[in-house]
């Protein structure tokens, strides 16, 4: 996000944590605007008039490694509250005056936090008997207070979980309240924000909306933009913000796998094309994937070639238009979360992200990522406010690859077709009995097996359909969702009675992790 001179602010100090975005849209959930900044880039530039709080995010670092931590530690000076998470915390108690040493009882997971003083940073947090559950990851620990500062909560195994210089208005917390497995997390922040810091609503959609108009027009200038709209929420809302942001200098290019949902490129086209009036280059590839894929099984050769594939036919249609600069992608902050750090700061390495829609390097265009910052369901709210259709801004995620890895083994036209109708069937039957919004993704697929039925009198020896349907986060992690028996009959039913081809429909009970979302 650009900075905002004209808002006040919550400013957060990132250390690296996994978790400082999390801590930025929570306090932009609340309707307060934030912005992050590297602890290695905060300077005495910044305006400090409009800070009217300040977050020290937690971080993988040892505060003692003095090198390594480097931050501007006027704000101690600057009377603006300061709220230190995790690191943070231990940071503020190091600097001014305390210690922090190994703890001799790492807390990672579920702790029980135990009340000692009152605090308005508490306000409505603990249960009556003075107890609430926070989720810890942490191996370093206070060992000693800071001077003018006081306990007000513990745990079993650390003594200083809450620490406050009231005075100061410097408050330190061991636990993170940013993340949802800590019981009401938000009543902290929220308490930090608006009881403390004094703060007033200054946050919507609406407002990032035209912030990130902005900050593209201002990118763009007058260069062309192209964009690779699969139809899914992030690459609709990314075509939609930079049409507004440019108009005509964007064009979209939907390429038609023959790999989609049913009846989806036709509403891709409808939406953008006649409705939103946007460049957009439609490309009939149903005939060469289908080739190209012809008797491979492998699943990760199925993803290579259609992966290639579409890199291919991208960039043929790309070249045909000219002075092309950059290149819109709706990358969002999942997918940097675990590959690199946003902001600068030092981040463990957990993997590195791997999309579909990766397009070359090589070809040397500059990318606009304007939802880079944003988790998906901001990117939903994004879309509704910029009046997309409530279909593809509130629709179950899709991967790139499509109905190709939901049908293990040899792709054929006959099984796409199968497969397209049991989907259509389960997602309609779960938008008419108002479950759609209540899972995070759902679909069917069909398995390589065929087994034996009876249907009149006769027998019958078809394929096997398997429905999912998930809850989830962020796709991270998945638990099945749970159907009353009527309606995984009444599904069942209706897919068999429909559709030749299908003789038996069975339902994956299984969470990732072990499974994946996906079949292969
Ligand atoms: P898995 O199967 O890894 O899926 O548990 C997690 C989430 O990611 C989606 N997915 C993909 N999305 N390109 C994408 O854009 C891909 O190659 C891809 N593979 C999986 C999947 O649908 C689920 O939402």
């Amino acid at each position: 996000m650009s900075l905002n001179n004209n808002l006040n602010k919550i400013l957060i100090i990132d250390f690296g944590s996994q978790f400082t975005q999390l801590i930025a849209r929570r306090i932009r959930e609340a309707g307060v605007y934030s912005e992050i900044v590297s602890h290695n880039k905060i300077n005495l530039k910044l305006e400090k008039k409009k800070i009217k709080g300040i977050i020290l995010s937690g971080g993988p670092l040892n505060v003692y490694q003095s090198k390594k931590v480097k931050f501007n530690k006027q704000i101690f000076n600057w009377n603006i509250p300061i709220l230190g998470i995790c690191f943070g915390h231990q940071i503020i108690s190091k600097e001014l005056g305390g210690m922090v040493k190994k703890a001799k009882h790492r807390e990672f997971g579920l702790a029980k936090l135990k009340k000692i003083n009152s605090s308005k940073l508490t306000h409505n947090f603990f249960d009556k008997k003075g107890f609430n559950n926070v989720w810890m990851s942490h191996a370093d620990e206070v060992s000693k207070l800071a001077k003018g500062f006081r306990v007000m909560a513990k745990t079993e195994t650390s003594k200083y979980s809450i620490v406050e210089n009231s005075k100061k208005k410097f408050y330190g917390i061991q636990f993170h309240p940013e993340v949802t497995h800590t019981d009401k997390g938000k009543i902290i922040l929220k308490n930090f924000i608006f009881s403390i810091c004094k703060v007033k609503k200054n946050w919507s959609p609406k407002y990032q909306k035209q912030l990130l108009i902005q900050e593209i027009k201002r990118n763009v200038k007058s260069s062309k933009v192209i964009c690779a709209l699969s139809g899914g929420v992030d690459s609709s809302v990314v075509a939609k913000l930079i049409h507004k942001a440019v108009g005509n200098q964007l064009t979209c290019i939907f390429v038609n796998t023959g790999l989609l949902r049913k009846n989806e490129e036709a509403q891709v086209l409808n939406t953008f094309k006649k409705k939103f009036k946007i460049n957009l280059i439609y490309v009939d590839a149903k005939n060469l994937f289908f080739n190209k894929l012809k008797n491979i099984s492998d699943p990760e050769k199925k993803r290579k070639i259609i992966g290639n594939l579409f890199i291919k036919i991208f960039e043929k249609h790309a070249k045909r238009i000219k002075n092309v600069k950059y290149l819109a992608q709706g990358t969002l902050y999942p997918d940097l979360i675990e590959s690199k750090s946003v902001t600068g700061s030092q981040t463990s390495k957990i993997k590195s992200h791997h999309n579909v829609g990766g397009l070359p390097k090589k070809m040397r265009l500059k990318l606009v990522e304007p939802l880079r910052l944003l988790f998906k369901d901001e990117a939903r709210n994004l879309g509704l406010e910029l009046k997309l259709p409530k279909e593809i801004v509130l629709r179950h995620p899709f991967p790139g690859p499509g109905l190709a890895i939901r049908m293990p083994g040899k792709i054929t036209k006959e099984k796409v077709k199968i497969l397209k109708d049991a989907d259509y069937i389960f997602i309609n039957a779960l938008r008419e009995h108002n479950l759609y919004g209540k899972i995070w993704q759902a679909y069917a697929a069909l398995l390589p097996v065929k087994t034996v039925g009876v249907m009149g009198d006769n027998r019958t020896y078809d394929y096997m359909c398997l429905l999912r349907a998930i809850t989830s986060e962020d796709g991270m992690t998945a638990d099945t969702f749970d159907f009353k028996k009527e309606f995984m009959q009444l599904v069942s039913n209706k897919i068999i009675n429909n559709i030749k081809g299908i003789n038996r429909v069975v339902y994956d009970v299984t969470s990732k992790p072990p499974s994946t979302i996906e079949l292969e």
